[in-house]
């Protein structure tokens, strides 16, 4: 029975059994983290062959003739500039390959804004209270870069389809308003892919400030965990129909798809904005980590070879999503107390609980020894206004740990909502 249609005496004998079952958790006294959403060991283990692919037998000259263990070629090789231009549909003259972050590119992005502006506007450090628009739940570290530099961070509303663009639409008449985190495939945490009317309207969005900017962080893109792939439509070329070509800045990284500690990140732009980034850069280092382009490049050897490679992920990851998924249907299905996404891709499952009970079920499973994302981190300023999101990562914990777990997960919200709705009756 629906667990908000029970008596109270249901209810009350509901949770002594609850409470039952977590003090046996208790007992078991796990230690487990279910905070970050990491590759696990067997997935990086996917990508050992990297480690051989730049040796003394192959030589270390890249396409343009250049040494890879030497300094230059500060935008990147070539070979690595043509797989990331195929992953992000940009032309190759477009694609800035960088070290190993693309959150790194992020920041440095919005470091020049802030410092040197951005087009040809002033810097944005001089133009008053900067606004920034954060599409939630959305990724704490996006939100985390901008607090840094002190702009006003906007919660957005998600729907099934992106971020609510009545509500973009409204925002950006002020010129204080420069910019928006975007993640458009498999969104971190809800695993939505921006449907075409979403990415049309970003397009021919009507901006107050000449230099908003769009934050089109790709990282999933290519991170599906069933045969149907969602697709998103091309941002950039859509927005250069329009004219709005220097908005939209794409980054895309191999940090889920090699090694998170030691892939390779690029950014993706406008002819203008490249340069930009590219005058900025000479200033800043002689060049990335070219070796490790070229590693990427004999190993994967091109598009196709990165597709093949996220079907080994894919195989990895789907029996932990199912596990995840199918202990909160049985446990949690129902119960009118938890609603969960079914995602097709990406890395994590968004569950929302009842309002007001997310803080708290996750401070039980810290004290029963599983730590998981922070309730509110999914939000602005690490507050949830419902205080109902949480996001769960099923990537790194071995199946065995996930399951345990889960199973305190699943009863820890359900003691935690069925307390709530007694306070509340
Ligand atoms: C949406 C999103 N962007 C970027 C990153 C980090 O990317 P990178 O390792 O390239 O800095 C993550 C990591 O979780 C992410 O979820």
């Amino acid at each position: 029975m629906a667990d908000v249609n029970r008596g109270i005496k249901e209810r009350d004998e509901r949770i002594r059994q609850l409470k039952i079952e977590y003090q046996k958790f208790k007992e078991r006294h796990l230690k487990l983290d279910m905070s970050r959403g990491k590759p696990g060991p067997d997935q990086l283990d996917l990508s050992l062959g990297l480690l051989d692919c730049v040796n003394a037998r192959d030589g270390y000259i890249t396409q343009d003739g250049a040494d890879a263990r030497n300094y230059g070629l500060i935008d990147g090789i070539s070979e690595a500039k043509t797989l990331f231009a195929e992953i992000l549909e940009m032309d190759k003259s477009q694609i800035i390959v960088g070290g190993n972050s693309s959150l790194n590119m992020m920041f440095d992005f919005i470091t020049m804004a802030y410092s040197h502006g951005f087009s040809p506007s002033e810097p944005w450090s001089k133009q008053g209270e900067i606004k920034f628009l954060c599409p939630s739940p959305g990724y704490d570290r996006h939100f985390a870069i901008t607090e840094y530099f002190g702009f006003k961070l906007i919660p957005v509303d998600m729907t099934p389809y992106g971020p609510d663009m009545d509500q973009v639409e409204r925002y950006v008449l002020d010129p204080l308003v420069k910019g928006i985190w975007c993640v458009p495939v498999y969104s971190n945490p809800e695993g939505i892919t921006y449907s075409d009317d979403t990415v049309r309207r970003f397009a021919s969005l009507k901006t107050a400030a000449p230099d908003f900017v769009i934050m089109w962080d790709n990282a999933y893109c290519l991170h599906h965990l069933t045969d149907n792939h969602d697709k998103v439509l091309n941002l950039y070329k859509e927005a250069a129909a329009c004219g709005n070509q220097d908005r939209v800045v794409t980054f895309v990284s191999t940090s889920k798809i090699s090694f998170p500690g030691a892939g390779v990140a690029a950014m993706g732009a406008s002819p203008q904005v490249i340069k930009e980034v590219r005058r900025r850069m000479s200033f800043q280092t002689i060049g990335y980590d070219k070796i490790n382009m070229l590693r990427h490049v004999r190993f994967f050897r091109d598009f196709n070879g990165i597709c093949e490679h996220m079907k080994l992920h894919a195989a990895v990851l789907r029996p932990k999503f199912d596990v995840v998924l199918s202990l909160l249907e049985k446990n949690l299905g129902g119960k009118g107390i938890a609603s969960w996404n079914n995602p097709r891709g990406g890395y994590f499952v968004s569950v929302n609980l009842l309002d007001g009970c997310a803080a708290k079920t996750i401070k039980l499973l810290k004290e029963a020894g599983v730590v998981m994302t922070p309730a509110g981190a999914t939000y602005p300023y690490g507050i949830d206004p419902h205080d109902r999101n949480i996001r769960i990562a099923p990537t790194y914990p071995p199946i065995s740990d996930l399951q345990m777990a889960m199973e305190l997960f699943c009863i820890c919200a359900e003691l935690v909502c069925l307390e709530s709705i007694n306070n509340i009756q």
